[in-house]
């Protein structure tokens, strides 16, 4: 049974992006096969992380919506990018080209054709997970991809504004019954208690906390250029994004 995980946050920066890869590159780790899309139509940039390139001919997510090509062809083999990757991931990217942003912010998609899109795809490419990167706040595509997850990780940091937003998120994933929730708590400072920050959560939301991952230095200075997960695999981050995955698997 194939699976399909949301990575979402209340506000934007908090991680999604970065998590959504290393999830996806700790799967195929193991021998998955996980695709990857970026419903972020607005701000792509999860294609930054896999080295992918977008050119001239290449198929994006937007070429789909509009009825230009057919998932599959949206969706790049990224696995050779992966330094000791067993599994294969596919990435479906949104289009960084200004023209193509600006289009569908005005004229807008079917958000339906998305859902069938993700069917097609886990069914064609044989999927066993495939995770969304999301646009933070609660859009349209958004409360889609939260409607046909089986799990729904949220991401926030330890900051007011995020706290206030999630409860929103959480509330809003409930009455959708999402299946399973899991939060993470991340870019946490070093000054903080991590195990402190942990129960204040879960107390908070009533919801099960996957991880609480600390501010890295090392991936501000890694900017993205490389997945954290397997450059630094016995980082804290790291060790955190592997009990979600155990978490997701279960
Ligand atoms: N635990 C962390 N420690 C330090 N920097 C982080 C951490 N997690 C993410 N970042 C950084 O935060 C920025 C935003 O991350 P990104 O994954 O693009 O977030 P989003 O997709 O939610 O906008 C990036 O520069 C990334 O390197
Ligand atoms: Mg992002």
């Amino acid at each position: 049974m194939s699976k399909i995980i949301s990575v979402h946050s209340f506000r934007g920066g908090t991680g999604k992006s970065n998590t959504t890869a290393g999830l996806a590159a700790l799967l195929a780790a193991e021998g998955a096969r996980v695709g990857v899309v970026d419903t972020d139509i607005q701000s792509p940039g999860i294609h930054v992380l896999f080295n992918f390139v977008e050119t001239g001919s290449v198929h994006s997510l937007n070429d789909y919506l509009w009825g230009k090509c057919s998932i599959k062809e949206a969706a790049h083999d990224v696995t050779s990018h992966l330094q000791g990757v067993k599994g294969r991931v596919f990435l479906i990217p949104s289009s960084i080209k200004a023209g193509e942003i600006a289009r569908i912010l005005r004229e807008g998609y079917d958000v339906n054709l998305l859902n069938e899109g993700f069917r097609n795809v886990i069914r064609e490419l044989a999927l066993d997970y495939l995770l969304i990167d999301t646009h933070p706040g609660l859009g349209e595509e958004t409360l889609l991809s939260l409607a046909i997850s089986d799990v729904l990780v949220i991401l926030l940091r330890p900051d007011q504004q995020d706290y206030q937003g999630t409860a929103v998120t959480v509330d809003v994933a409930r009455k959708l019954e999402v299946p399973r929730m899991i939060l993470l708590v991340n870019k946490v400072p070093q000054a903080f208690d991590l195990d402190e920050v942990r129960s204040r959560v879960e107390q908070t939301y009533g919801a099960e906390v996957g991880a609480v991952l600390p501010h890295a230095d090392e991936m501000m200075t890694l900017a993205s250029a490389d997945i954290f997960s397997l450059r630094y695999p016995d980082h804290p981050v790291t060790l955190g994004l592997r009990r979600v995955v155990e978490m997701v698997k279960a």
